[in-house]
């Protein structure tokens, strides 16, 4: 979600599966190969890290070649048809996989697992491991129960599940970024939405073991986190005795202590809960960025009524307002979904208008997917034929591919603090990193400077998604 400055039709394009490769430093060993792949969202990202780390500890080593695994994970996501479409085609591929390699595992895991429960093994033939998201200490067990020779469910929801205790392991690639996940579930239930059936109630993880992964984190040389929730806004957390209670805005602030070196992101913001209190903290605080994605979905009170948003287009702007008003510059993404049920061209149009309005840095856009068994699916009609949908969608990304660039030509000549994340992709003389306001910034290698250093660039020219510049 956080890892492009691109305009991109949908997130999970701008994501394709991608294998986490992990060292066993448990000294455990029982010889098996595990192979995970996510897809969907950064939480799901996260997740797989704490898979991982619970497979590590019962001694499971990881490969980057799914064909000579024991056991493929495919963590996947629900959010629209497509997503769904996405993880079914890969299967596929690993059905051919494992007539080569009878005795090898297939678990699919995360929202889909959630979504489909035991029709999954139904479905796909060379399933043998359905589990959701409130589900991976189990997953050791459900491993024995298929070694035994059955097939294993668990998707039981929790109320409490955090894994707070569970130190997730890191992709040994980057060193300097993490994210850490702060809360799980959704209790929004926007009308089009799955995550409230896929992820459960909203929780809360524990704020001190939050603080000590960052602390941890920092002591191992990261440089920067991603606070990561459906929606921190409302991350409300109280300790047994019910004498210390944190909100979003004090964690953030607790996070943000951990030390100024380290850069402390956040996603996702809700518009409906975003309130003064963390735009002042994040003001106060140099370390915290100045970036929020702040989801509008449409630009029309009467659909966003619709979407159950429980905001309406001025309370929205009323909120764009507060952000220019106390942080001054700071970056602004959003989602939107076009035609939804009943959308008309006036409708449409505002959310055109609201993107002329706020001026997005970013925008991560999609077409309306109607996902089965959310209160769109059972109380409204996908009305909006798919060539109108596409047409409005291509409307709303040629705006945003102007408002991108228009915003990245505002940073020309403007030095900037960047936290350098290593070599760019496309040459070996060039480093890449990112500025505050999460846009992508290239410029020379010189010598002395390192992965996880902060340097001023002064930028000086741009393309349609990366700032250039070098070194002051
Ligand atoms: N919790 C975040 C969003 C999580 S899903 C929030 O509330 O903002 C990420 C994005 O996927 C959503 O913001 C929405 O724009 C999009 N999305 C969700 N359900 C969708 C659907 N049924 N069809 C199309 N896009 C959808
Ligand atoms: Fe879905 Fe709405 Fe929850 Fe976001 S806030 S995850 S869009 S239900
Ligand atoms: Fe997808 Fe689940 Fe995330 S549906 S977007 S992986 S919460």
């Amino acid at each position: 979600m956080f890892n492009t400055g691109i305009t991109v039709k949908e997130h999970d394009e701008a994501r394709q599966g991608e294998a986490l490769v992990l060292e066993n430093q448990t000294g455990k060993n029982n010889g098996r190969k595990l192979y995970i792949e996510s897809y969907g969202c950064q939480m799901n990202f996260s997740d797989s890290e704490i898979v991982a780390s619970i497979m590590l500890d019962t001694g499971f080593t990881t490969t980057n070649a799914y064909q000579e695994a024991d056991v493929i994970f495919i963590n996947t996501c629900s959010i629209r048809e497509n997503a769904e479409q996405r993880v079914r085609n890969r299967l596929k591929e690993f059905a051919v996989a494992k007539v080569r390699k009878p005795d090898m595992v297939v678990g699919v895991l995360g929202c889909m697992a959630e979504r489909l429960k035991a029709k999954f093994l139904e479905e796909e033939k060379l399933v043998d491991i359905v589990v959701g998201p409130d589900a991976y200490r189990d997953l050791p067990n459900l491993i024995e129960r298929v070694d035994d020779g059955s097939k294993a469910v668990n998707v039981l929801l929790s109320r409490e599940e955090t894994y707070a205790d569970i130190n997730p392991v890191r992709l040994t690639s980057n060193g300097i970024s993490a994210f850490v996940s702060i809360m799980r579930g959704c209790d929004n239930m926007c009308s089009f939405c799955v995550v409230p059936f896929t992820r459960g109630r909203e929780r809360s993880r524990d704020a001190h073991s939050i603080v000590k992964e960052v602390s941890d984190l920092y002591n191992n040389g990261y440089k920067e986190v991603t606070l990561l929730g459906q929606n921190v806004d409302s991350y409300k957390w109280s300790n047994e005795e019910g004498t210390e209670s944190v909100n979003f805005a004090q964690l953030l602030e607790r996070v943000a202590l951990v030390s100024p070196e380290v850069r402390v992101r956040f996603s996702t913001s809700h518009p409906k809960d975003i309130t003064d209190e963390v735009l002042h903290t994040m003001g106060k605080y140099e370390n915290i960025c100045k970036y929020i994605h702040l989801p509008v979905q449409s630009g029309n009170s009467r659909i966003l009524d619709l979407m159950n948003r429980t905001y309406d287009r001025e309370w929205y702007m009323g909120r764009i307002e507060a952000i220019r008003r106390i942080i001054p510059g700071c970056a602004i993404s959003t989602d939107v979904i076009t035609g939804f049920c009943s959308e008309t061209e006036e409708e449409h149009q505002e959310t055109l208008s609201m993107m002329d309005f706020v001026q997005y840095d970013y925008a991560y856009m999609f077409m309306y997917s109607e996902r089965p068994g959310t209160p769109a699916a059972k109380k409204l009609t996908d009305d909006i034929p798919t060539e109108v949908k596409n047409r409005r969608l291509t409307e709303i990304i040629n705006k945003q591919q102007a408002h991108s660039k228009i915003r990245l030509e505002q940073q020309l000549g403007k030095v900037q603090k960047v936290l350098v994340e290593g070599l760019s992709k496309k040459s070996d003389l060039d480093f890449c990193g990112r500025n505050d306001q999460n846009a992508m910034v290239i410029f020379p290698v010189i010598e002395g400077v390192k992965p996880g250093d902060y340097v001023s660039v002064r930028v000086e020219r741009c393309t349609s998604a990366t700032l250039i510049g070098k070194m002051e």
